[in-house]
């Protein structure tokens, strides 16, 4: 499997399909599925806010759409939890069930169309494959509470800076002190502004 954003995303994309049909076909499955598709869609949804719609915001200049997705994240979690509260063997529950499972497909569908196609031809290869290794560590921090480690770290195509931390941890140190514009920043650019940032 590739390692860049799209294929991560769409990924597990088909992941949280899966669990949806599961739970829609086979009712005894829920308890198992349910908490399972909240937590991942928890976890792939922030893991967009923090690192992907920044860059469709700044690097596509799809402002407008990836607030429109962030809200559309907002819908879903709170339809999820909704659905943790309730018999799972209702007919209320199926109804919610059948809505919160629209609103993600709705969501995934509008995501796969137009805002990562518009990504991909607003960067490079090479930055779909940062990006897509800064979700899948930030992912990994909500799900499991660790970071990826070799996410950012390893290859040729990116330099080690002097501190020896990986761009994704920059990045979380980044993101931490508020640092404006840390999407768009390299691992160097990025070492700068944390280490002014600590130094203030
Ligand atoms: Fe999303």
């Amino acid at each position: 499997m590739a390692d860049d954003l799209i294929t991560l995303v769409t990924t597990d994309h088909r992941e949280l399909q899966r669990l949806f049909d599961m739970m829609k076909s086979d009712r005894s499955s829920r308890p198992l599925a349910l908490p399972l598709a909240v937590a991942m869609l928890e976890a792939h949804s922030e893991a967009e806010e923090d690192r992907v719609y920044p860059a469709v915001a700044r690097e596509a200049g799809e402002k407008a759409e990836a607030e429109h997705a962030a809200e559309e994240h907002h819908e879903a979690e709170s339809l999820g939890k909704h659905l943790l509260e309730m018999d799972w063997e209702s007919a209320e529950f199926d109804r919610a069930l059948e809505q919160w499972i629209g609103a993600v497909e709705h969501h995934m569908e509008e995501e796969e169309n137009d805002i990562l196609p518009s990504l991909s031809q607003a960067v490079g290869p090479e930055r779909l494959r940062e990006l897509g290794l800064e979700f899948a560590t930030r992912r990994s921090r909500k799900l499991v509470g660790m970071p990826l480690k070799a996410a950012g770290g390893t290859g040729s195509r990116s330099q080690q800076p002097a501190t020896g931390e990986t761009r994704a941890e920059l990045y979380e140190k980044a993101r931490e002190l508020g640092v404006e514009g840390r999407s768009s920043m390299n691992k160097e650019e990025l070492a700068e502004k944390v280490h002014e940032a600590e130094g203030s």
